[in-house]
């Protein structure tokens, strides 16, 4: 006799919108594996939702005020469909828990970041007319078991998250209130999906945490047995033609170890994401960095030592509570000195319950702000030309991740330095082959060649 397991989807369709980070496109691919093993299935289109899940962001102002607008949107699907359900979920849900009700009579449920266990359980509650809500921080909750379903993926490139939370306490940061403790996943089921990815096709992975560093694997004795600089060197030993990247990694903890892992293997990519955020040491320490801009240019001069291609990419933070023209000036003569691939730059948004909030006053204008904002981007874009322009001439092993989306006959794919390319087709390469290419052109964001 066969027993099927009682599920409470029914068949009804879930559909999910995602902002913020690259954790949080993880984490909407693991709501979705849990709601498809009960039963619901998973919808690219809204008009057909029984289930409208938004998982959110709170990294700053602006991210709030767009899902704000979006859910005033949800309005009219509500209004057509009167069963249908509405959930707030991620960085946003956690940090305004039940608030959130109140303030958007349409939101049925309110789930943090690690409670997408409990997801079933709260459609089930706000189906029989009451409100979900799951704020529950864990200390170990990691979904290490959970396979995500990959959605919206290249089918060459995917991430996998290898930790979650934060504990570094930076001064003007939300992610230690929204995402919780820092905690490692189990190595074991991290190699188990790197494995199980490679065999789908896939050519390059991303180990994602906030700060991937300080990844440590403990056995019952308290001893640390797998650290960074080991889990890249087993993900690296996965298969030699798949590539592996990380991010992001703290300045403080960049270690010797981790360069010389990533210069001895092929296969791991010569690119690192190491958010400066200011190149002023005052402001650094204001920030509750750890680290000076001095131990930062270390950290820079040995990356270059050992792997003098590899690709350098940061944050930058503009106007931070008390920044000074000349503290100012110090981020821009420190993105010089390191010659930047790329940055994100953002301005400082003051965050409710962070040290900045509690403590300090954000006291450059808005206008001083956008000014400082402006100056560090236009002086990016020129280091990004620059770093581009050098490109132009050299040979580049490429992932083809697809067509170009200008055109059939040409290709795309990324360096190991993670840049673009774009370069005509030849016949019999496809999506997941790598290719030699050399540069003959570029723009500010992208690398134009020719096969070799
Ligand atoms: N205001 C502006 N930018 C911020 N970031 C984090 N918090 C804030 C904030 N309150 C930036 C940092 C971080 C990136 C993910 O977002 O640069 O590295
Ligand atoms: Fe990601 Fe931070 Fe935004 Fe949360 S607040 S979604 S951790 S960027």
């Amino acid at each position: 006799m066969k027993i099927e397991r009682v599920t409470t989807g029914g068949g009804r369709k879930l559909y999910i919108e995602t902002y913020g980070c690259q954790m949080n496109v993880g984490d909407t691919e693991i709501i979705v594996a849990i709601m498809q093993a009960e039963g619901y299935i998973y919808t690219r289109n809204i008009e057909d939702a029984d289930i409208i899940l938004v998982n959110t962001c709170s990294i700053r102002d602006n991210a709030e005020q767009r899902i704000w607008g979006r859910l005033k949107e949800f309005q009219r699907y509500k209004r057509a469909k009167r069963s249908l359900i509405v959930g707030i979920v991620g960085c946003m849900a956690e940090r305004l828990k039940e608030q959130l009700l109140e303030r958007e009579p349409i939101v049925d449920i309110v789930a943090g970041p690690d409670s997408y266990r409990d997801m079933p359980r709260l459609v089930e509650a706000a189906s029989a007319g009451s409100k979900g809500v799951n704020v529950q921080l864990s200390q170990e909750e990691t979904y290490g078991d959970i396979r995500p379903v990959r959605l919206d993926s290249n089918g060459v490139s995917a991430f996998v998250s290898i930790m979650r939370g934060c504990i570094n306490m930076c001064a003007y940061c939300v992610v230690p209130y929204t995402r919780g403790i820092e905690r490692s996943r189990d190595p074991q089921t991290i190699l188990r999906e790197i494995g199980e990815i490679y065999e789908a096709g896939y050519r390059e992975v991303t180990l994602l945490g906030q700060n991937v560093n300080s990844y440590r694997w403990k056995n019952e004795a308290g001893e640390v047995v797998v650290d960074f600089p080991r889990l890249m060197e087993m993900a690296a030993g996965v298969a030699p033609d798949l590539r592996v990247r990380f991010a992001t990694s703290h300045p403080k903890d960049l270690s010797d170890r981790l360069i010389e892992v990533m210069a001895s293997h092929h296969n791991i990519c010569k690119a690192i994401h190491l958010p400066a955020q200011s190149g002023s040491s005052r402001m650094l320490q204001i920030m509750n960095r750890k680290y000076t801009r001095e131990w930062y240019l270390d950290r820079i001069a040995a990356i270059r030592k050992a792997m003098p291609d590899c690709a350098i990419t940061t944050d930058l933070i503009a106007g931070f509570c008390t920044e000074t023209l000349e503290d100012h000036a110090e981020t821009l003569s420190l993105m010089r000195e390191v010659g930047y691939e790329s940055a994100f730059m953002f301005k400082f948004s003051l965050r409710p319950n962070t040290f900045a909030a509690r403590h300090m006053t954000d006291d450059v204008s808005e206008e001083e702000k956008t000014r400082r904002l402006t100056e560090i981007i236009n002086l990016q874009n020129e280091l990004s030309i620059a770093s581009n322009r050098r490109d132009v001439g050299k040979e580049f092993e490429v992932l083809i991740e697809g067509h170009s989306k200008r055109s059939e006959e040409q290709l795309c794919g990324r360096t190991s330095q993670n840049k673009m390319v774009v370069f005509d087709a030849a016949r019999g390469l496809k999506a997941g082959d790598y290719a030699t290419v050399r540069i003959t052109d570029c723009s500010s964001a992208t690398l134009f060649g020719e096969l070799v």
